[in-house]
């Protein structure tokens, strides 16, 4: 197989490192095959704090998918998170080139560059300029003006940005990795591709990814992204709670969590109980199924709370019709759905990607939602050296400065 026709998700995520090859069967249409996993060390929080132990899980991963595969990729899709993302929404207004003539994607691409023309500090950079809205003089409500008729052309426009530092330290594990960045992806954005359907988007929907050391929050109106935070809460701290309250060491803890764990007490049965491991060699003892369940419960539920708060940010809370919809590892704690609805007051479930391919068993897990969904993305993004959005000039900007990157590191 050629290498240009498969493409690379790789999820640095806190626990663990994921890359998935796919083979781009055109459409936006795809196989899985290759997966690597490797235990994450280098992360936390979602940021990296240990380039070179990045850099060994991200080779691990890749050359395990690799050799599933059968072949050798040079680039790959990336994902970022963590507490340093932030989002605003801006507004750019042109005339249109030639007044009373159609609207043209060049005019498309400099009205998005006016609404890019914001003040953003010297130490974060534009990661994703999404268009939500334009405006064709007085008529809102446009999805695509091209070929529109007007003289004045609005948008509204949601711009996510996140700390350069962070951004280049992901990419420089990657580049010693022997890798090349396509694009940077935020990765609530990355797992929305995977995991929610152009309908629930369109009605409004809030995506929860609960992974190990965060939890990303992207909430959808109108087909459009309209909002997107992170929680610095994940499973690590379920798993710590664990550990505390039933003096167990965090291995223990975090196997206990991932069998037995439920977040909603009163549906397990009273009489359930499970043999905790003792610290230092001490005897097993059996605990109540409902106490696990009583020491998960309040951090879930914190950890909603906290999300509750971030999407009350946005002006979009209360029009969720299609209410919650949790991913990532932790999403597959029994009873999270059913605590989701309690907490945020809105129906709630847990999404698991959809795919196809002979891998498929390999894949469909919340746990792959950002690998799989930064294929998606990649897919769905235009031909042509595989954008990372029609209308996004940053991403030349992106690209030169990730080349500059590999100069700097000859020197
Ligand atoms: N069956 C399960 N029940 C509960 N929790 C689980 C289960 N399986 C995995 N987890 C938890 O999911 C978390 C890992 O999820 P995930 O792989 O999505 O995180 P990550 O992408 O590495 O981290 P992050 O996105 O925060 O950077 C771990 O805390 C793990 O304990
Ligand atoms: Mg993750």
């Amino acid at each position: 197989m050629e290498e240009e026709e498969t493409v690379v998700g790789l999820d640095i995520g806190t626990t663990k490192v994921e890359a998935i090859i796919a083979q781009d069967l055109g459409e936006g249409e795809f196989d899985v095959i290759g997966v690597g996993t490797t235990p994450s060390e280098g992360l936390k929080k979602g940021v990296v704090v240990n380039l070179e132990k990045t850099v060994e899980s991200i080779t691990k991963a890749v050359r395990d998918a690799e050799l599933m595969a059968g072949v050798k990729p040079s680039s790959v899709y990336a994902g970022i998170a963590g507490g340093h993302i932030r989002s605003l929404n801006s507004r750019g207004v042109i005339a249109i080139s030639e007044p009373h003539k159609e609207v043209t994607k060049r005019d498309v691409e400099r009205v998005i560059d006016a609404a890019k023309a914001v003040a953003i500090p010297m130490d974060r950079e534009v990661l994703h300029v999404l268009p939500l809205e334009f405006w064709v003089d007085d008529q809102p409500g446009i999805k695509d003006p091209v070929g529109m008729m007007g003289v004045r052309l609005e948008v509204e426009v949601h711009i996510v940005t996140g700390a350069v530092t962070s951004a280049q330290n992901i990419c420089r594990s990657i580049r010693r990795a022997d890798l090349r960045v396509n694009d940077l992806v935020l990765q609530p954005l990355a797992s929305s591709y995977a995991v929610l359907t152009p309908d629930e988007k369109k009605l409004g929907v809030a995506l929860l990814d609960i992974g190990g050391g965060t939890t990303d929050i992207a909430i959808f109106y109108d087909g459009c992204i309209r909002h997107t935070a992170v929680v610095g809460w994940g499973g690590e701290n379920i798993t710590r709670d664990i550990a505390i309250g039933l003096r167990t060491p965090l291995e223990q803890a975090e196997r206990i969590k991932v069998n037995f764990g439920c977040a909603l007490p009163s549906i397990v049965e009273p009489d359930e109980t499970i043999k905790v491991p003792g610290v230092g060699g001490r005897e097993p003892r059996p605990v109540s199924r409902r106490i696990l369940a009583q020491i998960i419960e309040p951090r879930v539920e914190e950890i909603f709370t906290l999300a509750l708060r971030e999407m009350r940010r946005s002006d979009f809370a209360d029009l969720l019709a299609a209410g919650v919809v949790l991913t990532g590892g932790a999403s597959m704690m029994e009873g999270i759905a059913e605590l989701a609805e309690q907490v945020f007051d809105m129906p709630a479930k847990v999404g698991t990607p959809i795919t196809s391919g002979g891998l498929i068993d390999l894949v469909s897990s919340p746990i792959h939602a950002t690998g799989l969904g930064l294929i998606k993305y990649a897919l769905q993004s235009p031909k042509g050296g595989r954008r990372s959005h029609l209308t996004n000039n940053g991403f030349f900007e992106k690209i030169l400065r990730i080349m500059k990157g590999w100069f700097k590191d000859f020197f």
